[in-house]
C-alpha cells in the first residue's frame, strides 16, 4: 500500500520523505491556507521534496474555471494531480482532463456511486473521507470497500486514497481490504512507528547492555 502524507507542510513532508515512507502528498484549500504562502510556490517546493504524485486542488466550481485552474496547476511539475470536487462540473472537467493526459484526483467523496461516476470520467484517483463518514456514525470504510468491489468488477484502473484518516486504526483498516492508498496527517504517520513494547524493548536491551559492558 502507498502512504502519502496529508498536509502542505514542509517539515513534516521532509521528515516522511527522509523515513522512505512517503510515496505522494495530498493538500486541500484548508491545508494551504494554514501555512500562509502562495498556493502555486508552496506545489512546487512540495513537488521538489517529495518524488511521487501531490494533489492540488481547484477552487472554481465551474467547468471552465476549473479547467483553467487545472492546465495552470498542471505546469508547475509533472506530479501535480489536480484535486477535482465531486460535482457534474467537477466530473465533466475530469472526462476532458484525463484526455489531455491530466492527472486527476476526485475528492469529497462519500458514496460508491460518487466513486463509480468518477471512475467512468477516467479519474486517476478518487478520495473517500472515511473519517467525516464515521462523524456522522456511517461506516467510512465500508464505503471503501465497495468502491473496492465495483472497480474490480468492471476493472477499473481508478486507484483509491483513503483519506479523512483519523487514527491508524483508519490505515490498518485500509491495508487490510487492500486499499491502494492511504493520506495520513503526519501525526498518524508517527502514531503508526509507536509501540510501547517496543520502547520497553529497547530499554531493556540498553540497560543489559551496560551491565554486560561493566562486568568486562
Ligand atoms: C483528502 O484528500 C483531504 O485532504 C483530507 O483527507 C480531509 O481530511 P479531514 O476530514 O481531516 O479534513
Amino acid at each position: 500500500m502507498k502512504i502519502f502524507l496529508d498536509t502542505a507542510n514542509l517539515d513534516e513532508i521532509r521528515r516522511g520523505v527522509e523515513w522512505g515512507v512517503v510515496d505522494g502528498v495530498t493538500t486541500n484549500p484548508t491545508l494551504i491556507s494554514k501555512e500562509g504562502k502562495p498556493f502555486e510556490e508552496t506545489i512546487k517546493e512540495i513537488c521538489n521534496v517529495v518524488q511521487g504524485p501531490v494533489s492540488a486542488e481547484v477552487i472554481s466550481l465551474n467547468f471552465e474555471g476549473m479547467i483553467d485552474e487545472a492546465r495552470n496547476l498542471a505546469k508547475i511539475d509533472e506530479n501535480v494531480v489536480i484535486k477535482i470536487p465531486m460535482t457534474p462540473d467537477g466530473i465533466k472537467a475530469v472526462k476532458v482532463l484525463s484526455k489531455e493526459g491530466i492527472k486527476t484526483n476526485v475528492t469529497l467523496i462519500f458514496s460508491p456511486n460518487q466513486a463509480l461516476l468518477a471512475a467512468k470520467a477516467g479519474a486517476t484517483y478518487v478520495s473517500p473521507f472515511v473519517g467525516r463518514v464515521d462523524d456522522l456514525a456511517n461506516d467510512g470504510l465500508k464505503i471503501v470497500e465497495e468502491i473496492m468491489q465495483i472497480y474490480e468488477n468492471y476493472d477499473f484502473e481508478t486507484e483509491v486514497i483513503v483519506a479523512s484518516v483519523r487514527h491508524p486504526m483508519h490505515v490498518l483498516e485500509a491495508a487490510l481490504i487492500g486499499t491502494d492508498i492511504a493520506t495520513v496527517p503526519f501525526s498518524v504517520l508517527e502514531k503508526m512507528f509507536k509501540h510501547p513494547m517496543t520502547d520497553l524493548g529497547i530499554e531493556r536491551f540498553l540497560k543489559d547492555w551496560e551491565k554486560y559492558k561493566m562486568g568486562r
